[in-house]
C-alpha cells in the first residue's frame, strides 16, 4: 500500500499543493486519470464493485397544489403562448460544446476572473451532473482550479420550464474558491434583467458566459454589450445578417467565436438541433475557420458563385470574396462568421440587405466592402 501511495504522490505532484481533496470529485477528468493510474499499477489486484441497496419504491400521494387558471387570472391562450415561447428557449448546451470553445482562448483569458453565467438554471445538489446542472455551471465548477478562476456566479431563473409554478424562486449560486453559497434574495426573479442581476453584471462580473434564451436575445445582447464586460455567448448564427444585431458587428462590438453549435438537449435530454454559434468580444487569434474564405480576384471566382441582383449589387457565395472589387457587395452569414471583417472588409449598411433577382425575393444578406 505504501508503495502505491508513494507512486501516486510522485505521479500527481500538483495535487499535493491542493489544500482540499474536493478537487477529485469536481474534476472528473482528474478523477478518471487517478483511477486509471491505480488500475494500471503493478500492485493492483482487482476492482471491487459494491452493490447499492435496492430501495423499495414508495408512492407518495401529493395533494393538488397547482392553482387553477382562474385562480391565477390567466387564460388558456396566455398559457399556450408562454408554452410556445418557453419551448423555444429550453435548448440546453452540451458540455462538450462549451469545453471545445473555451479551450480555444488563451489561459490568461480566465485566470483570476469572475465568470458570470446569468441564464444558467439549475446548479443542483451534489453529485452534480448534466441532469441537474447547466453545463456552463458544471464546466466552470469542474475546471475552476485549472482555469484559475477567481469566482463563479450563476443565476437561476424562476420563470423556467415549470409553467404552473408561478412563484418559482430565483437564486444566485456563487463559488468563491472552495466556498459555495446559494442565496435566495427576496423578490429576486433570476432574470438576466432583474435589478440584482444587472448589479452583479456591472459590479462583479468580468466575463459573461452563457447561452441566453433565444426569445430574449435582442435584449440580452443590448444589456451585455452596453455593460462593457467581456462575454462569450451562444446565439443564432443568422444574427450576423439580422438588422437588430448588424450594428454591433459593424462597430466591432462583437464578432464570431470559433464554433457553430448545432446540437442541444431538450428538457427530456433528447438531442435537438438549432442554428447556434458562439459570439464574443474576447480576442480570437489566428481564426482557424478563416481558411474557409477564398479571397481572390473577381475574375477568378467561378461563375456559379457570383451573380448580380436586380439592383446590380454583386452577390458572392461559397466563401468566395473578391479581392479587387471596390463597390459594396452582399454576403451571407458564413463569411462574417469566418472572420471576413478581420481580413480588410467592413459592413457598410446597418441593416440587412434583401436581394431580388428577376423580381424574386432571395435570402437576406449583409452588405460589405473592401476597406
Ligand atoms: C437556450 S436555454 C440555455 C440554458 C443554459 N444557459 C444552457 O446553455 O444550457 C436559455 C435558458 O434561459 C432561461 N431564461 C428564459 N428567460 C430568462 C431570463 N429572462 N433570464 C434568465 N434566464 C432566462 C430559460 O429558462 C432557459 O433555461
Amino acid at each position: 500500500m505504501r508503495q502505491v501511495e508513494n507512486d501516486i504522490k510522485a505521479n500527481f505532484p500538483q495535487l499535493r499543493d491542493t489544500p482540499n481533496k474536493e478537487v477529485y470529485f469536481y474534476n472528473s477528468a482528474l478523477f478518471d486519470g487517478y483511477v486509471d493510474f491505480i488500475k494500471s499499477h503493478s500492485l493492483f489486484i482487482r476492482q471491487v464493485f459494491i452493490k447499492p441497496d435496492i430501495k423499495k419504491r414508495v408512492i407518495k400521494i401529493v395533494k393538488k397544489t397547482t392553482p387553477s387558471l382562474q385562480e391565477r387570472d390567466i387564460t388558456w391562450k396566455d398559457l399556450m403562448q408562454k408554452a410556445r415561447k418557453t419551448k423555444n428557449d429550453e435548448f440546453y448546451t452540451r458540455y462538450e460544446d462549451i469545453e471545445k470553445e473555451i479551450k480555444m482562448y488563451s489561459t490568461d483569458t480566465w485566470r483570476n476572473k469572475v465568470v458570470f453565467c446569468n441564464c444558467d438554471d439549475a446548479v443542483g445538489d451534489i453529485p452534480r451532473n448534466g441532469n441537474n446542472t447547466s453545463a456552463f455551471a458544471l464546466y466552470f465548477i469542474q475546471n475552476f482550479m485549472q482555469l484559475g478562476l477567481k469566482k463563479l456566479i450563476c443565476t437561476h431563473y424562476s420563470g423556467g420550464i415549470n409553467l404552473f409554478n408561478a412563484k418559482g424562486k430565483g437564486y444566485i449560486f456563487t463559488k468563491d474558491g472552495f466556498q459555495e453559497i446559494k442565496s435566495e434574495p427576496d423578490n429576486y426573479t433570476g432574470s438576466f434583467d432583474d435589478p440584482l442581476s444587472i448589479k452583479i453584471l456591472n459590479e462583479d462580473a468580468e466575463i459573461v458566459c452563457t447561452n441566453p434564451p433565444f426569445s430574449r436575445a435582442i435584449d440580452y445582447w443590448k444589456l451585455t454589450i452596453e455593460s462593457g464586460k467581456k462575454f462569450l455567448i451562444i446565439s443564432n448564427y443568422t444574427n450576423t445578417i439580422n438588422t437588430a444585431y448588424i450594428p454591433y458587428f459593424m462597430n466591432t462590438k462583437v464578432w464570431a467565436g470559433h464554433s457553430r453549435v448545432r446540437w442541444y438537449l431538450n428538457p427530456k435530454k433528447e438531442l435537438v438541433t438549432a442554428a447556434g454559434h458562439w459570439f464574443t468580444n474576447l480576442p480570437v487569434i489566428n481564426r482557424p475557420k478563416g481558411k474557409c474564405l477564398k479571397i481572390i480576384s473577381l475574375a477568378d471566382i467561378p461563375e456559379k458563385y457570383k451573380k448580380y441582383d436586380d439592383a446590380e449589387t454583386l452577390l458572392v457565395d461559397n466563401g468566395y470574396i473578391p479581392s479587387d472589387y471596390e463597390k459594396p457587395f452582399a454576403v451571407s452569414a458564413n463569411p462574417i462568421l469566418d472572420g471576413l471583417l478581420e481580413r480588410g472588409y467592413k459592413i457598410v449598411q446597418d441593416k440587412q440587405y434583401i436581394p431580388y433577382i428577376a423580381g424574386g425575393k432571395k435570402f437576406a444578406r449583409v452588405l460589405v466592402q473592401k476597406i
